[in-house]
């Protein structure tokens, strides 16, 4: 077996439990001779695995009655073009906090108008603007905002409490942390950070926002259409969905949302250490109140070595730690399911790297 250490942005490192008992499943599901994947998404059996992955997310997120919890394709980026679509009236507000939210913002143009309610571009997207400093109407259809950005390293660690309804693209933080679904009209996000392998992306919507949603739509392109088929109108990502339900059990069996909580901010407070005690040599992009418990995000202060780092650290079994191709530099995506001894490991591998190479790079 090749066990390596996981940083990938996404898809992402999945709970070894949730793979096990998916490998142990995979041929006969349940008795049945048939694989998850061959099975009628009509069916009883197939029916036991929707109705379970919804309950459980109900149940960990804390999700009032009155949101509906959807499945849905297309990843989060059709749901960029289809928030919009579905509730983009006189005007709606866009948060800037990075290259997804500038992509959110693009699709919203196609259907109407739209102003910056904040931005961070000018600071090259280091800081989540101060909830204080976000300008919205009372008249808009929505705030749209994202609560993780998972290229630049930066998260919300408040919400703001807008007039108009908040709708946030939680694709790279959702289920990393407790929230206050409440405070949301709409929330999506894809799957394959937090949740599961790609294929599905998870929207909750709260019922009164969905009574503002424009009929006369393509059915596909519709919440409604996805609302009163219980995500059932076409055939669903079956896999996806089961995977999906997998990884929350062992999310609930690992202690719930408060202790995968408490585990992240340990994995990324060992990181960012590691990052501030390094004299230097090595800088982290976000700054501290923005700091993203998912992604860290860092440069070398010599950027020549960064090559020399991703390379050592390949051969070290370390997976994933390139930063995005928009920013450079490194990023360790910390997830769920990212243990704890992978960020120790790593921070040993960072001090070690710093050792061998610090002539060459402890100077900016
Ligand atoms: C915050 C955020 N939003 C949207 C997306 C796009 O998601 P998808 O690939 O599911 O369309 C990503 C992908 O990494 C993301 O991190």
């Amino acid at each position: 077996m090749n066990d390596v250490h996981n940083f990938n942005a996404g898809p992402a490192a999945l709970p070894k439990q949730a793979l096990e008992r998916a490998q142990k499943e995979l041929v006969n599901f349940d008795g049945t001779g048939m694989s998850v994947m061959e099975l009628s998404h009509r069916g009883d059996t197939y029916d036991r695995i929707h109705t379970h992955a919804i309950k459980k997310i109900r149940k960990l997120l804390e999700v009032p009655d009155d949101y509906h919890i959807l499945f849905l394709q297309g990843g989060a980026s059709l749901q960029f073009p289809m928030v919009p679509m579905n509730f983009l009236d006189s005007q709606a507000t866009y948060i800037l906090t990075g290259a997804w939210s500038e992509k959110a913002l693009a699709e919203a143009k196609h259907f109407g108008k739209t102003v910056i309610g904040a931005s961070g571009k000018d600071g090259n997207y280091k800081q989540i603007p101060a909830l204080n400093q976000i300008s919205e109407h009372a008249q808009d259809s929505y705030v749209h905002m994202t609560s993780n950005n998972t290229i630049y390293g930066t998260q919300w660690h408040a919400f703001p409490n807008t007039k108009a309804p908040l709708v946030c693209d939680m694709s790279s933080d959702i289920f990393s942390r407790r929230i206050p679904v409440n405070q949301f009209g709409l929330i999506y996000a894809g799957a394959q950070k937090n949740l599961g392998p790609s294929g599905v992306t998870l929207v909750l919507i709260q019922d009164a926002f969905l009574q503002r949603a424009k009929s006369g739509l393509p059915a596909m392109l519709s919440y409604d259409t996805f609302v009163k088929s219980n995500s059932l109108y076409n055939t669903p990502p079956v896999f996806s969905i089961y995977m999906l339900g997998l990884v929350l059990d062992w999310l609930e069996e690992s202690g719930g949302l408060t202790e995968i909580e408490n585990r992240n901010k340990a994995k990324a407070q060992l990181l960012y250490e590691a990052i501030d005690e390094s004299d230097g040599f090595y800088i982290g992009h976000a700054a501290q109140d923005s700091r993203s418990n998912m992604n860290v995000t860092f440069t070398l202060a010599n950027d020549a070595l960064t090559s020399v780092f991703l390379q050592e650290a390949k051969e070290a079994g370390f997976v994933g730690l390139n930063g995005h191709r928009s920013v450079g530099g490194l990023r360790a995506s910390i997830y769920n399911a990212v243990p704890y001894a992978s960020c120790e490991a790593l921070v040993d591998f960072m001090k070690q790297f710093k050792n061998k190479h610090a002539e060459k790079g402890a100077t900016v």
